[in-house]
């Protein structure tokens, strides 16, 4: 079993940690921040993802997981792999911002007392490894192995992820660290991709793109289909059998948000540029993004002309279902836009509930927030949501009253049968309020 440190308990981090210490390994996650490192060291977890508690739990109980700060210093946190994880938020320029990489790669090589391996699991742009080997690695008092080792961790699904991953990229040139990952991997099944680290971030960043890619086709597809009188359901069903194609990432909605797809696109996007290159089919998924989500405010101002005064639901905050994560939610975006327009606007979620949107009001139940409401736009497609007694609906809702399905998630029947107007993404007849 190896010796572990993980730095960073955010996502990414604190799964990775809780994972390898269930595996049998030995962990410490450090954090800069002593409130989150009491927090986890207590058994709670920080993050809300199915699973993580129990293990966390499991792992302090076993004696193998612990957690630190690093408020004396480096040299004693570092274990024979010691994980990156820390935070690269999109700067505003797009770029993704290594500050926090920097620092921390930059602490480790200088207190290094003995050679280890250093695992990059941050995500970070295509050449970043090289630019730091040289910057850092190459006068470090200690032979420090690199490595670069992307995760494919969807919230919300991280631990089952975790173990079930389709793959495992291993980017190094440096045989014995490669050995070191593939021993530290051995109880996951997985196929193993052992290459150079510029190949392995290009890996993580290429695969994002293409999901965003398959995402925003759909979605144009969908478009599509609302100008055609087709049905985008069929057509996903259509397309994603083919195996070539597949099923997965052909639902389409009002676009993708989270931590990942819209700042690893932008990032790549600014790389690419960086380097002389104009990734023009990357730049046209991004704009279709960006598009998407303003749908049901397009579509909404459409159907009810005057917003001024009247009451328009949010159901749901966070960019997907089963986490509380709100990064780049399309909410974000709709709600703004929602009371510019005058309309007075209450938002429930199921789960988020620590976010405030300026203008609008947080509601902790589905039928507050549709209690008065001309209008409802289903942001999240949580199971409460889908579930809904829509007839119920219909009577605590000001009629006549739409609803917009920005995730196509819902029985467009049912709600027209409660007598609502139905609006979603590429559903036959949908704009039509048919
Ligand atoms: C993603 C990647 O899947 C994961 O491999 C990577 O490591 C991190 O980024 P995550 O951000 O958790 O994971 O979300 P994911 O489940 O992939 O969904 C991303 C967004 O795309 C969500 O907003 C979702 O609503 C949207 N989406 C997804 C669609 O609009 N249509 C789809 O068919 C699939």
């Amino acid at each position: 079993m190896s010796q572990v440190t993980v730095i960073g308990t955010g996502y990414v981090g604190l799964v990775t940690g809780v994972c390898l210490a269930h595996s049998g390994h030995d962990v410490i996650c450090v954090d800069i921040d002593p409130a989150k490192i009491a927090m986890l060291a207590s058994g709670t977890s920080t993050i809300y993802e199915p699973g993580i508690e129990d293990l966390l739990r499991q792992g302090i109980d076993r004696g193998n997981l612990r957690f630190a700060t690093p408020e004396n210093g480096w040299r004693d946190l570092i274990a024979d792999i010691t994980f990156v994880a820390v935070g690269t938020p999109m700067a505003a320029n797009g770029a993704a911002d290594l500050s926090a990489v920097r620092s921390v790669v930059e602490g480790l090589v200088s207190a290094a007392e003995r050679p280890f391996t250093l695992v990059m699991k941050s995500t970070v742009p295509p050449g970043t490894g090289a630019a730091l080997a040289e910057r850092f690695l190459s006068d470090a008092r200690v032979a420090i192995s690199y490595v670069s080792n992307p995760e494919f961790l969807r919230e919300g699904h991280a631990i089952d992820d975790w173990y079930t991953t389709d793959r495992i990229v291993i980017g190094t040139n440096d045989a014995a660290a490669e050995a070191r990952m593939r021993e530290l991997y051995a109880d996951i099944e997985s196929p193993i991709i052992a290459t150079d680290v510029s190949s392995a971030e290009t890996i993580k960043y290429a695969s994002n793109a293409f999901l965003s890619t398959k995402i925003s086709f759909i979605n144009e597809i969908a478009n599509l289909c609302d100008c055609i009188g087709a049905d985008i359901d069929a057509v996903s069903r259509g397309i994603g059998l083919d195996t070539r194609i597949g099923s997965q990432f052909l639902r389409a909605g009002i676009g993708y948000g989270g931590s990942c797809f819209p700042k690893d696109t932008r990032a790549l996007d600014f790389i690419a540029t960086l380097n002389g290159y104009q990734f023009t089919l990357l730049k046209s998924v991004i704009e279709v993004n960006n598009r998407q989500r303003l749908l049901p405010v397009v579509h909404l101002l459409h159907a009810l002309p005057d917003l001024h005064d009247r009451s328009v639901a949010i159901l749901g905050l966070s960019f997907k279902p089963n986490t509380d994560d709100v990064r780049e939610s399309p909410a974000l975006d709709i709600v703004p836009l929602l009371t510019e327009e005058g309309a007075s606007v209450k938002i429930y979620d199921p789960v988020a509930h620590d976010v405030q949107i300026p203008g609008a009001t947080r509601v902790d139940s589905v039928w507050s927030a549709l209690e008065g409401a001309s209008a409802a736009v289903i942001v999240t497609e949580w199971e409460e949501f889908v579930q809904l007694d829509w007839q119920h609906a219909k009577t605590v809702m000001c009629m006549p009253a739409v609803i917009f399905d920005g995730r196509n998630c819902l029985d467009p029947l049912a709600i027209r049968a409660a007598g609502l107007t139905y609006m979603a993404v590429g559903r036959d007849g949908a704009h039509r309020g048919a």
